[in-house]
């Protein structure tokens, strides 16, 4: 089974998912770490309730990217950490870590990628208007949301509201996350 550090920055709903699949054993990995920017996120108190070791650091508290990726690698390879999966972490992966783990990152985005990447990609699917949105599982290269598409699934925008169709997503990615992520594992 790999072993696999979950990257959030926010509520950690998708860590959640993934992390009791792979209790129940529905998903052949094994979750040691959180890794976060934000030490006051909720995630950190779903990983502390399930006895996942926490990452986190501030990147304010260091000089560069380079040394904050730095420390968070060095606490990798003590937990000797395979994938990195990023699941509403909210900065980009920098040269360290992209160099370290080759085609082992992935990441999950709220749209239909190319449409909208980068930040609020609901919002910005709202305002234009769009019918249809959903979600993308793909490689993390250094690029916002550029990297290999692993998979997708659509999901209807509903009265253009926002609320609903948040919902609709997180539902769909708690689904397509664990998947795909199955798939990646035992290949
Ligand atoms: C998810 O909707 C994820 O797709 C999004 O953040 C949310 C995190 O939810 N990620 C991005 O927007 C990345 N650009 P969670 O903390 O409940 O898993």
């Amino acid at each position: 089974k790999p072993k696999v550090a979950i990257f959030a920055s926010g509520s950690g709903s998708n860590f959640q998912v993934i992390a009791d699949a792979a209790r129940a054993g529905n998903l052949d990995a094994d979750i040691v770490a959180v890794v976060t920017d934000k030490p006051q996120a909720y995630v950190v108190e779903r990983a502390t309730a399930l006895d996942v070791s926490v990452i986190a650091y501030r990147p304010n508290d260091f000089d560069s990217k380079v040394a904050y990726e730095t420390a968070i690698l060095q606490e990798l390879q003590k937990l000797e950490v395979e994938w990195l999966v990023l699941a509403g972490y909210m900065r980009l992966i920098g040269d360290t870590l992209l160099a370290e783990f080759p085609n082992k990152i992935v990441n999950i985005h709220p749209s239909l990628l190319p449409s909208f990447p980068g930040k609020d990609a609901i919002g910005q699917a709202l305002a234009h208007n769009v019918k249809v949105t959903g979600v993308t599982v793909h490689y993390v290269d250094a690029g916002m949301d550029t990297g290999k598409i692993l998979s997708q699934q659509a999901v209807e925008v509903v009265d253009g509201d926002r609320e609903k169709t948040e919902q609709r997503i997180h539902a769909v990615e708690h689904e397509l996350y664990t998947k795909t992520l199955q798939q990646l594992f035992s290949r």
